[in-house]
């Protein structure tokens, strides 16, 4: 009998798994038939996949959101697991490599020019914006009003045009920027805008300071999360919760480095100087979980041979690089790239070629991100609510690149050429229900539970 029972779950099994192959590249995001409906994302930067769940009985915002629609188990970032790299595949759907902003911090050797996300005027030159279109500029095209608010460099023009209404990343500081860019959005959804995209920088910036298991980042995620039940209540006020599609997305992770703590969990920090002499090279681009290292003709191999082989990181030559960490075939690729193994830190150069240069002191820091994109620790969050979203479901994990097709199909424009997987998100919504990956994930937990009972 129970062999029978075993048989006749397997069975089940396979055709529940079989079932859902066909849909996997099938459905073309381009056959939609979405009503017009309002999109607004929110992008909370450094927002980890766990953190929701590790605090929700005192959650009352984000409770509500996902009672009322889905999410993505995780969200795997690319790599770098750094902002403008993953918040630029958030706006295309494409890695790193084929939109061109390879993190927080880069060196472009033929124009001698470089990128900070501490200096904005570096990061408002147009060049390294127009590899890759990002939905706002698709949208525009397509005749609907776009609202951004501090997102990205959307204040940079794409091949001569620009959203609606825009301002660019700046930075805006506690649970107030999250308030204001939010309410900011719930303004401009009651006004005719199509798409609205608004961030908020907090969890990240304490997550940074103080690491991701503080009291002080929990009091964050309270925070902000009064702040989402205050939007969700302007938006029910508004006549707005059954027609708006809002999508919550995280950018990247956080991991505890607790430098300076003494915690036996603390990272164990390297310095860069102990490997390499500053008159080797041309410039270090970045430091911490990963950097890249610009050398000579004449230094290159002397410093590469200084690296291999040293425990805490592994080194690649441009031509080395893993193809699936989809970074290498990009220009700006540095001759030397290291990616530094979870449970250390690289402290960067004291020199002018380093950028940027820290604070010799150390940076005092509780959190970091920027490491491989496959660390859990890296993961970040999807969650989505609205007419075109099933209700209260868990989905199996997504990829950062994948997210970007959703937009599109609820904007009713066409999607760009992208690295998304379509049948990876479509199981979210209502409308694709047919043999989704949405209704599997379900259906086997329930075949767990089955077999799980047969053995009892
Ligand atoms: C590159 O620019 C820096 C300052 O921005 C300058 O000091 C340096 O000489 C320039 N290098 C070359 C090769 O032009
Ligand atoms: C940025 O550019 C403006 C105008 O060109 C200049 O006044 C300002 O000093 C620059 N800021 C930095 C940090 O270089
Ligand atoms: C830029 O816009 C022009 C005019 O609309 C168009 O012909 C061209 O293909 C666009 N280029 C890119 C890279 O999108
Ligand atoms: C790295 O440098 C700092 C500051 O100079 C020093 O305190 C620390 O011991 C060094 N770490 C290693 C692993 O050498
Ligand atoms: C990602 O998509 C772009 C645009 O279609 C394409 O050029 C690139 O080859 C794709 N990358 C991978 C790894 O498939």
């Amino acid at each position: 009998m129970r062999n029978h029972f075993n048989q006749f779950l397997l069975v089940g099994f396979v055709t529940v798994i079989f079932s859902n192959i066909p849909s996997s590249q099938g459905a073309s995001v381009n056959e939609n038939t979405e009503p017009n409906q309002k999109l607004l994302i929110l992008m909370l930067d450094g927002f980890r996949w766990d953190y929701y769940d590790k605090q929700k009985d005192e959650l009352v915002g984000f409770t509500k959101f996902l009672n009322e629609g889905v999410q993505a188990e995780w969200v795997e970032p690319v790599f770098p697991s750094l902002s403008y790299a993953c918040w630029t595949t958030i706006g295309t759907g494409v890695y790193p490599e084929t939109h061109g902003i390879l993190g927080n911090y880069m060196y472009d050797r033929e124009f001698n020019e470089t990128f900070s996300i501490e200096d904005l005027n570096s990061t408002q030159l147009e060049r390294w914006w127009q590899n890759s279109e990002p939905i706002w500029i698709t949208a525009t095209k397509h005749n609907k009003k776009a609202f951004l608010r501090e997102w990205s460099r959307c204040d940079v023009a794409f091949n001569q045009t620009r959203p609606e209404t825009c301002t660019g990343y700046v930075g805006a500081d506690g649970v107030e920027g999250v308030r204001d860019t939010l309410q900011a959005g719930l303004e401009s959804l009651k006004g005719d805008y199509d798409l609205v995209m608004v961030y908020g920088e907090h969890i990240d910036n304490i997550g940074h300071q103080f690491g991701p298991y503080a009291p002080e980042l929990k009091e964050a995620i309270v925070g902000v999360d009064a702040v989402l039940a205050e939007f969700l209540q302007g938006l029910e006020e508004a006549g707005l919760s059954e027609t708006v599609n809002i999508i919550i997305v995280g950018d990247h992770g956080m991991k505890f480095l607790g430098e300076g703590s003494g915690l036996p969990s603390a990272a164990k920090f390297l310095n860069l100087s102990d490997y390499i002499n500053p008159n080797d090279v041309l410039k270090i681009v970045d430091r911490g979980p990963h950097l890249t290292i610009a050398t000579y003709e004449n230094t290159l191999d002397k410093v590469y041979q200084s690296l291999k082989g040293q425990e805490g990181f592994d080194v690649y030559l441009r031509e080395e690089i893993p193809e699936e960490l989809h970074y290498r075939n990009s220009r700006l690729v540095q001759d030397i790239l290291v990616v530094t193994h979870p449970d250390y830190y690289i402290r960067g150069l004291q020199s002018p070629n380093q950028l940027p240069v820290d604070n010799p002191d150390g940076i005092h820091s509780g959190g970091a991100h920027g490491y491989i994109n496959s660390m859990s620790d890296m993961r970040t969050i999807f969650f989505a609510k609205g007419p075109a979203f099933k209700k209260g479901s868990v989905h199996p994990p997504i990829s950062l690149v994948d997210q970007y097709q959703i937009f599109a199909h609820l904007l009713n424009i066409p999607a760009q050429p992208n690295n998304g997987t379509w049948s990876k998100v479509s199981g979210m919504l209502k409308s694709q229900s047919d043999g989704s990956i949405g209704y599997a994930y379900p259906m086997l937990t329930f075949g767990v539970l089955l077999a799980f009972l047969s053995f009892v």
